[in-house]
């Protein structure tokens, strides 16, 4: 079967994932290959309900800690089936901002559940859907938070859900992620995002050059 390449930016809140995400994944597409961007919670209708529910208590009531688990992992099951698996199968080159280690981060370390479980749950609702690389964009959480307010100031809204817990919750998120990459060092690149845009995206695509696939016989990917 063939087997495209699966790569997943990870991270806490402002730490460049969908900047860098963004660019890999048009650089990528320059150089010919098939590149499917997809984002966590949402990607597919029903996850980008789920997104609103999640960020912005669309449903006018406060998400319990248990429903916000279990809403992040129906909205990657419901990706991993209907975008991932089968975009990998024809060969493309799948790029998610956030998948399954923001749930063991967030749910797991930050909110506190037994992260065993939240692992276990994760690979039931993905059915054993791995990355093939992870980034994961390491950035002091105070910093983040800077971005993200400034940013959100530019683009004239307040802050979703999760960018309002407390500075600990946060922290414990970071090194809940830098536990994972200590666990899985195969899968994770670990990529300090405090430098400029242009150093961060050149250690972003040193990461994964050695890993693309041939391009398709016949030569580019068209649309
Ligand atoms: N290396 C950098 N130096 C300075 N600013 C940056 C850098 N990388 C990203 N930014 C800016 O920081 C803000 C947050 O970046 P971005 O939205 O890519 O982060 P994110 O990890 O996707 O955030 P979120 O967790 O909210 O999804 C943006 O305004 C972006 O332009
Ligand atoms: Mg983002």
């Amino acid at each position: 079967m063939t087997h495209g390449l699966f790569i997943t930016f990870e991270g806490p809140e402002g730490s460049g994932k969908s900047t860098h995400a963004h660019r890999v994944a048009e650089r990528l597409t320059a150089c010919g290959y098939e590149v499917v961007p997809a984002r966590e919670p949402g990607g597919t209708p029903t996850g980008e309900a789920i997104r609103e529910i999640l960020q912005h208590d669309a449903a006018g009531e406060p998400v319990a800690p248990q429903t916000e688990l279990l809403l992040f992992a129906s909205s990657r099951a419901q990706l991993v089936q209907r975008v991932i698996k089968p975009a990998l199968a024809r060969g493309a080159i799948v790029i998610c901002d956030r998948f399954a280690d923001s749930t063991t981060a967030y749910q797991g370390y930050g909110r506190g559940f037994d992260v065993e479980r939240v692992l276990s749950l994760n690979d039931w609702a993905t059915g054993r859907v791995v990355p093939d690389v992870t980034l994961l964009m390491d950035l002091d959480v105070a910093l983040g938070f800077e971005r993200i307010h400034q940013r959100n100031l530019e683009a004239g809204h307040g802050e979703d859900r999760f960018e309002r817990e407390t500075l600990e919750f946060h922290q414990r998120v970071r090194d809940g992620y830098l536990a994972l990459a200590a666990r899985w060092p195969e899968r994770f690149r670990i990529i300090p995002s405090d430098q400029p845009v242009s150093v961060v995206q050149a250690a972003a695509w040193d990461a994964i050059a050695g890993l693309l696939p041939a391009l398709p016989e016949g030569g580019r990917h068209e649309g």
